[in-house]
């Protein structure tokens, strides 16, 4: 179905495409699951029991799928909530993962940041933050477990703040009753919200009043002097904290904050609806020689993930792809910007499948279609109509951990290259080869450790192989670029080993942070890179 010009530019208006972004723990699985519930792509939000032993290998949302019975793949959840269509995109919360968290995000228009009253800012948050940051990606925070007493709000501004060095300002405000949470202050309209549990542990959503400060209910609430302490954190707000200023969200250089209760569901409505309303649809992105803009250009996007035996019984991958401009149009004829070859665009796969309530397949830019791959496409891909347009590569990260992988069947080689090949397509892991060294058997580099658990696990469920892993004795890597006997006079020296990824690129790796430090300082005909050469973070 092609849309009108006028219906294209609606749909695109009212897509709401982002990724949360925080620490383990914070309550990203628990408010997800809320969203949900308010969506109304669930019908009552349960305790997401965590296996915190596999949780690191799964997807938070397999995990959620597992245990809730919902349908969602590992990349995208998209639900309807008063008239947006949001488009959730999955960040894995473990620290090893993160190489599939920055992807995400090069997929996502905005961010959320979610934050433990009693922790602040915490150690993955701020690496989220950076690449968000770099990437000028407006972000809303939310300061979770506010059920419980934490550090005091305005110190945790301020240490968020000092910490990230965004401006932050007080978009809803805690409102207790002896320690207790039972509103919040929403300082748009200048009243505050009264919850009422439901008396379900927060699987329903809880009855909300707004009211004045000076309103009997809110007097009730709170007694008169929780009225009195609420006036004076108020005044305090307006002078000590920063001035709600939008404009400067949207550039990504300041951050509203809302406060409330995942958990209890205390102040998530308002932090959705306000996040929504202020929260950026798809807007214009660069490419190689320009700008697209999403309403005025055919159907263009780009692979931010590729995921390979989603389905066990079909050996096939899914390539995901944001869209970023136009309308998808199932068999029409696109172009392949890095090989130049032509992909017919057919058979995009649906996410929520069981729960579904959504069943439009209408995709425009801001959402992401999952495309049945044979191996044509790669994570950074442009894939349009038209013009053969790129956009800006998704980056790869330099790997910390290096093995080198045997396995213990010898005829099952075959097996395994193609299963390296695979994973490696996918980003699960960086395939490396030095042949004059290792022979035939393959480095494996990884960004995190768990990733080579993952690699083994997948290894032997999905191909068949049972291989071990030989650690080796380096600890960081850069591609580099350069005269080729300037490459092999530092890469022969101890402790060093020269090597080429999948697609040719050659790198070094080695034993120390202090030797990389020192070539990099030394040997200035070189460039040392620490995301592949030409992808880039600030996409
Ligand atoms: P994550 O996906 O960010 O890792 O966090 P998740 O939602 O799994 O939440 C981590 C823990 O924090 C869970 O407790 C969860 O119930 C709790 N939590 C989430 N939001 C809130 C909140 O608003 N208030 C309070 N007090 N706790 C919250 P758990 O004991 O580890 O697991 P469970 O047995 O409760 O599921």
């Amino acid at each position: 179905m092609a849309l009108s010009a006028a219906a294209l530019a609606e749909e695109i208006r009212r897509r709401r495409t982002f990724a949360i972004i925080s620490h383990p723990d914070a309550g990203k699985t628990t408010l997800t699951e809320k969203l949900l519930l308010y969506g109304g792509a669930i019908r009552s939000a349960g305790s997401v029991k965590s296996r915190r032993s596999d949780r690191h290998a799964t997807s938070d949302w397999l995990e959620m799928e597992q245990e809730r019975g919902i349908s969602i793949t590992a990349s995208v959840l998209h639900f309807e909530y008063q008239n947006f269509r949001i488009n959730l995109l999955d960040t894995p919360g473990h620290q090893d993962f993160s190489e599939d968290t920055y992807r995400a995000l090069t997929a996502a228009d905005s961010a959320i940041m979610l934050l433990d009253n009693r922790k602040g800012v915490e150690v993955q948050t701020q690496k989220l933050f950076s690449v968000c940051k770099k990437r000028r990606l407006p972000i809303y925070t939310f300061v979770n477990k506010c059920d419980r007493i934490g550090e005091d709000p305005l110190r945790l501004l301020d240490d968020v703040q000092a910490e990230l060095g965004i401006d932050c300002f007080v978009s809803t405000w805690p409102v207790r009753r002896e320690g207790r949470l039972v509103g919040v202050y929403d300082r748009g309209c200048g009243k505050v919200w009264l919850y009422e549990e439901a008396g379900d542990h927060g699987r329903s959503r809880p009855r909300a009043t707004l009211v004045h400060l000076e309103s009997d209910e809110l007097a009730t609430a709170i007694g008169s002097e929780g009225v009195e302490k609420l006036s004076e954190e108020i005044e305090l707000i307006e002078i000590a904290g920063s001035e709600a200023d939008f404009d400067a969200v949207e550039r990504g250089e300041a951050s509203p904050v809302c406060f409330g209760s995942a958990l209890t569901n205390f102040g998530v409505d308002v932090f959705l609806e306000r996040f929504l309303s202020l929260a950026p649809p798809p807007s214009p992105r660069e490419v190689t020689d320009g700008v697209i803009e999403p309403a005025a250009h055919p159907f263009s996007g780009f692979v931010f993930k590729v995921q390979a035996n989603m389905d066990p019984r079909h050996r096939d991958r899914v390539a995901f792809v944001r869209v970023c401009s136009g309308e998808f149009e199932e068999g029409a004829e696109a172009v392949v910007s890095r090989t130049g070859q032509k992909l017919r665009l057919a058979q995009p796969q649906e996410f929520m499948a069981r729960e579904r309530t959504h069943a439009d397949s209408l995709a425009v830019a801001g959402d992401v279609v999952g495309l049945l791959d044979r191996g044509n496409l790669r994570v950074g891909d442009t894939v349009a109509l038209g013009d053969r347009i790129e956009y800006p590569g998704v980056p790869r990260f330099s790997p910390e951990h290096f093995s080198q992988i045997h396995i213990e069947d010898a005829l099952r080689r075959k097996h395994l290259d193609r299963g390296l090949r695979h994973l490696a397509e996918e980003g699960t892991i960086l395939l490396l080869f030095a042949p004059s060294i290792t022979g035939p058997i393959p480095i494996v580099g990884a960004v995190g450790s768990l990733q080579f658990d993952v690699l083994l696990d997948r290894l032997q469920r999905e191909y068949g192989v049972s291989a071990r892993l030989e650690k080796l004795p380096f600890h960081c890597a850069r591609w580099v670029t350069g005269p080729d006997d300037q490459i092999e006079k530092v890469a022969n020296a101890y402790g060093r080993r020269r090597v080429m990824d999948a697609d040719g690129a050659q790198l070094i790796l080695f034993d120390n942070e202090w030797t990389l430090r020192r070539s990099m300082e030394q040997e200035k005909d070189l460039t040392f890179h620490d995301v592949q050469p030409n992808t880039s973070v600030d996409a």
